[in-house]
């Protein structure tokens, strides 16, 4: 059901009809619109986002490629810039009672998937929101604005173990069986969801560097090396630093604590819950570790995806 194209509209039947497409991560397939691949479903969105939505100087938009670790980088951002209203100590703290995506919520994915009208009435400012959408298709207002773009990137070979687990296993009572052989040629092809990988986090590499009053770079792995520093990084990018007192208090530490994998892993929302399309949320928590791709690559993968990284990084001062 997650990815049926049938009530897509007629100009977006139209539209697929004329896309490069390849095999599906999951659904029939995955589509080329604008240099990246999509999912049909989410085409509708993504066009409806892009010509609808209008930024606020003061929005914070997460940006991830798919399974870099988003559902962490919400829950971190909600705690983060709600901590007056939603003191972290609160009992019945949001994050302890809804999924981050529901109170982060995609834009294209979720506020505007096929072509719905977002009511923004409900939301308070500075408005969380998220996408997966490259820069360069961003919409205009986002780009012109003085809206804050928090950009999560991760490992690629970590970032595809998590695609394909989460592909296979997405759909509702029918698991799909993609071989890791095949999706694995996809994603180096640059048919991965949202790909191509290195396309997606150059692009945002370099607008930090350019305007990094804008866009700040994120990494998983440096979040879960050091994640102190890293999350007061993101306090002050956000012009929300951590006061003296609040240091004191132990703030830091809580909202780490309360955003880490075990916590929200565990929680009941997240073991029981379910998107209302039938997703269960526990889908989004594996094992949100560092180099569990080391447990499937063979010695030819490795090789092959260190060759791609090591031209397509080569020089912009990122490495993976
Ligand atoms: P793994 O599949 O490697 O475990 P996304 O949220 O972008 O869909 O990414 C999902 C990945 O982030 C999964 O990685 C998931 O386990 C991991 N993850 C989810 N919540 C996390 C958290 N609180 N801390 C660290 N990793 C987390």
């Amino acid at each position: 059901k997650y990815l049926q194209e049938d009530n897509l509209s007629e100009k977006c039947k139209k539209l697929l009809s004329i896309l490069p497409k390849e095999k599906g991560w999951v659904g029939s397939y995955v589509y080329n619109c604008q240099g990246f691949w999509t999912p049909p479903k989410f085409l509708q969105g993504v066009i409806s986002f892009q010509q609808q939505f209008q930024a606020q100087d003061s929005d914070i938009i997460l940006v991830t490629t798919p399974k870099s670790g988003t559902t962490w980088l919400k829950s971190l951002l909600f705690a983060l810039m709600n901590r007056v209203k939603h003191p972290i100590f609160e009992p019945n703290h949001p994050l302890l009672v809804k999924n981050p995506h529901v109170l982060v919520p995609f834009l294209e994915h979720t506020l505007y998937i096929d072509g719905r009208v977002p009511n923004f009435s409900t939301f308070t400012s500075p408005r969380l929101l998220a996408t997966h959408v490259p820069f360069s298709s961003l919409p205009k207002s986002v780009q012109d604005s003085k809206t804050k773009l928090v950009y999560l990137s991760r490992n690629p070979r970590d970032t595809f173990i998590s695609m394909w687990y989460f592909a296979n296993n997405l759909i509702v009572h029918h698991k799909v069986t993609n071989s890791i052989e095949e999706m694995f040629d996809l994603f180096c092809e640059g048919a991965s969801l949202c790909g191509p990988f290195w396309n997606h986090v150059l692009d945002y590499w370099k607008q930090s560097i350019e305007n990094p009053k804008k866009v700040i770079f994120l990494m998983y792995e440096e979040i879960t090396k050091k994640p102190k520093i890293e999350l007061k990084r993101l306090a002050e990018f956000l012009e929300c630093p951590f006061s003296i007192e609040e240091g004191n208090s132990g703030v830091v530490d809580e909202i780490l604590k309360m955003c880490s994998f075990e916590n929200l892993s565990n929680l009941k929302v997240n073991t029981n819950g379910k998107f209302s399309t039938g997703e269960e949320y526990k889908l989004f928590f594996r094992r949100g570790e560092i180099g569990d791709w080391k447990n499937y690559f063979t010695i030819e993968m490795s090789d092959k995806l260190n060759h791609i990284i090591e031209e397509k990084f080569q020089g912009s001062g990122l490495k993976f």
